[in-house]
């Protein structure tokens, strides 16, 4: 029983931060995110009587650190399809492993939908979604296609991701640029434990409801400036709540702060192109798709900037054909 799943990476545009029960993966706020086409896992699951422990194949490696998160969720997947069997999983990114960029969102959706389809399970985009959120709550906004709204919910049943607009609604690039591939000290999972030690984070909460409203009617308007201006404010308010969590959690490199100040003079100079960014120091830099080949311009004259990634919005997570064993 054998099924393969292609899911893609998301950017949060309104970022999940903190969460109400750690063991559901439960968030302490609604977010709303775009799917990267560029940034992809894949993922094929068997399960089958002769397997006698799963296995796992990571980026073609039998020894993963991810081992026993990925297991941890083929049982629950497992204990949904009231099934013993154990499977042989092998799962591979098309981005280098140590990019930087967070894989735990493709991952566990690409896992999701790959052990439910090779089960059979038949289940519809919401509960996929409410499972994929249990392996990485960020998983859960990477099954549905384009523009997506995580409803944090209060229960399991509740808290589940759904497109707010398909992937060619809007034409706008993210361009990823890497600064630092190395892999961060502070995992987001072991970071958002220390959100509300922030004193600003109780405030955030307080307007975050309004701010989902506000973003989604600048997507709604395809405004381009207003959105820029709402998710770079955002991704400078979660730096500032991590900064002073305890301990502080500084994911900025001296780079980072460089081409933060670069984007501004560039949006000086009329080039319309607003970054965000996640627990890292790498940043994602919006721009309308006309204005696409002149950021990356401007961008390869940038020092410090190791690879560059220009990715569309993207579909959700799809069963393929093409097995990877
Ligand atoms: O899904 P996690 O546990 O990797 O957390 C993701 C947290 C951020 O990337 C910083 C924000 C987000 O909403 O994706």
């Amino acid at each position: 029983m054998k099924a393969t799943a292609k899911a893609p990476a998301n950017i949060a545009l309104i970022k999940y931060w903190g969460k109400t029960d750690e063991i559901l993966r439960l968030p302490q706020n609604s977010s709303i995110s775009m799917n990267l086409d560029g940034l992809f896992t894949t993922t094929t699951v068997d399960f089958d009587e002769k397997y006698i422990s799963d296995e796992i194949i990571f980026n073609g490696e039998a020894k993963s650190k991810q081992a026993g998160r990925i297991i941890k969720h083929l049982d629950l997947i497992r204990k949904i399809a009231k099934t013993g069997l154990r499977a042989k999983v092998a799962t591979s990114n098309n981005f280098p492993a140590a990019s930087g960029i967070a894989s735990s969102a493709s991952g566990f959706a690409a896992l999701t939908v790959a052990a439910c389809g090779a089960l059979g399970m038949n289940l519809n985009e919401k509960e996929l979604s409410i499972i994929a959120r249990q392996g990485s709550g960020s998983a859960c906004r990477s099954i549905p296609d384009g523009f997506v709204e995580w409803h944090k919910g209060d229960t399991s049943e509740t808290s589940f991701a759904e497109s707010l607009h398909p992937a060619d609604y809007w034409d706008i690039i993210d361009i990823v640029a890497i600064i630092s591939d190395e892999e961060k000290a502070v995992s987001s999972t072991a970071g958002q434990t220390l959100a509300s030690a922030s004193r600003f984070f109780a405030p955030r909460l307080e307007n975050i409801e309004n701010k989902i409203r506000v973003i989604k009617k600048n997507l709604a308007n395809r405004d381009f400036r207003r959105f820029g201006e709402i998710i770079e404010a955002e991704a400078l308010e979660l730096q500032a709540i991590m900064m002073t969590s305890s301990p502080a959690l500084i994911y900025w490199q001296p780079k980072t702060l460089e081409i933060i100040k670069g984007i501004h003079k560039l949006r000086e100079q009329g080039l319309e192109a607003y970054f965000t960014e996640d627990a890292g120091p790498n940043l994602h830099i919006f721009v309308e798709n006309k204005n696409r080949s002149a950021l990356i311009d401007k961008l390869k004259g940038f020092e410090g900037i190791k690879r560059i990634i220009a990715c569309k919005p993207g579909s959700g997570t799809k069963q393929v054909d093409t097995h990877l064993f």
